[in-house]
C-alpha cells in the first residue's frame, strides 16, 4: 500500500520506539522520511535500516529546530507531514518536583512540541500546499497520576495545544490533530518501570506486568499498535478532522 506515496514527512524523537515504528510505517507507505533526533548516532543507524534518512536536532532549542527542519526541507524538497514525538517521562511525589526537572521535562514536551510545530508550519504555509502535523499526548494527558504530576501536564498541555493550532492553522490546510497512547512496551517504560520500582518498592519488571494486566485488551501495547492511526492521520482520508485527540490503548481511557 502506498496511502502516502510523494509526501515528505519529518518525525521527531524517531531514533527508537514509537517513533521509529512510525517512520517504518510511514516508509512502507511511500513516504519520504526524516528523522529528527537529540541521539544523531542511533537517529542514523535507524534511519539507514528504513532507508529514511536522519538529522540531529534539539526541540528544546530554537536555534536547532530551525537548522534540523531546514536540513529535513532540503533533503526531501519540501514537508508534508510532521510528527511531534519527541518527549521525556518523569515521576515524584508532589514534594519531591524539583524546579529544574519540572523545566526540564516541559521543555522537550510542551515547547519542543509546540516550537517544532510552529517551524514546520512556517514551511508548510510557504509552500501553500496544505499538511498534517501530528502531536503524541497519552492517556497521561487525560488525567492525574499520584506520581507522574509532570509528565500528565505536559501531556494535557500537548493536547490543548493540538485543539489551539489545529483550530488556527485549519484556514492553511493544515490539519494538527493528536494520538493518545496507553502503555506501551519499549524503552521508554523500561524507565518507567524503574521509577515505580524506586517510589512504590515494587521488583523490577512488576509495574510493567500490572499496567499490562489492566489494559482491557489484555497487553501492553507495542509500538506497531499506533501506526495504523499515524497513517491515517497523514492520509488524506483524515482531511475534515482537526483538533483532535485519538486514544490508541487498548481500551484504557474512553473520552
Ligand atoms: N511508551 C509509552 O507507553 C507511551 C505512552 C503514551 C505516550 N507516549 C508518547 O509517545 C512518544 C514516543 O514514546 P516512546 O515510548 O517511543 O519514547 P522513547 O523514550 O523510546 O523515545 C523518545 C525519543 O525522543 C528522543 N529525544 C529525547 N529528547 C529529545 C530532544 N530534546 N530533542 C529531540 N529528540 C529527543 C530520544 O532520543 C528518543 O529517541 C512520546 O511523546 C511519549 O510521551 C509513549
Amino acid at each position: 500500500m502506498t496511502r502516502l506515496a510523494g509526501k515528505r514527512a519529518l518525525i521527531t524523537g524517531a531514533a527508537r520506539g514509537i517513533g521509529l515504528a512510525f517512520a517504518t510505517a510511514y516508509r512502507a507507505e511511500g513516504a519520504e522520511v526524516v528523522i529528527a533526533d537529540i541521539d544523531l548516532d542511533r537517529a542514523t543507524a535507524s534511519a539507514e535500516a528504513i532507508g529514511a534518512r536522519a538529522v540531529r536536532m534539539d526541540v528544546t532549542d530554537p536555534a536547532s529546530i530551525e537548522a534540523g527542519v531546514a536540513e529535513a526541507v532540503a533533503l526531501m524538497g519540501g514537508l508534508d507531514i510532521l510528527i511531534n514525538n519527541a518527549a521525556l517521562f518523569t515521576a515524584a511525589p508532589i514534594v519531591e518536583i524539583t524546579r529544574a526537572d519540572y523545566d526540564r521535562v516541559f521543555s522537550v514536551n510542551v515547547a519542543g512540541t509546540l516550537f517544532t510545530l510552529q517551524a514546520a508550519a512556517k514551511q508548510m504555509i510557504a509552500q501553500g500546499t496544505g499538511g498534517k502535523i501530528i502531536n503524541m499526548a497519552s492517556q497521561a494527558g487525560r488525567r492525574g497520576e499520584a506520581l507522574v504530576a509532570v509528565y500528565c501536564a505536559t501531556k494535557a498541555a500537548v493536547i490543548s495545544l493540538t485543539q489551539s493550532a489545529g483550530l488556527d492553522l485549519i484556514k492553511h490546510g493544515i490539519n494538527v490533530n493528536a494520538i493518545a497512547p496507553g502503555v506501551v512496551d519499549g524503552e521508554h517504560w523500561d524507565g518507567v518501570d524503574a521509577f515505580f520500582a524506586k517510589y512504590e518498592g515494587k521488583a523490577p519488571g512488576q509495574k510493567k506486568r500490572e499496567v499490562g494486566e489492566a489494559v482491557p485488551h489484555g497487553r501492553m501495547g507495542r509500538a506497531e499498535d499506533l501506526t495504523g492511526m499515524a497513517v491515517f492521520l497523514a492520509s488524506p482520508e483524515a482531511d475534515y478532522i482537526v483538533a483532535q485527540t485519538y486514544n490508541v490503548d487498548g481500551g484504557n481511557w474512553m473520552s
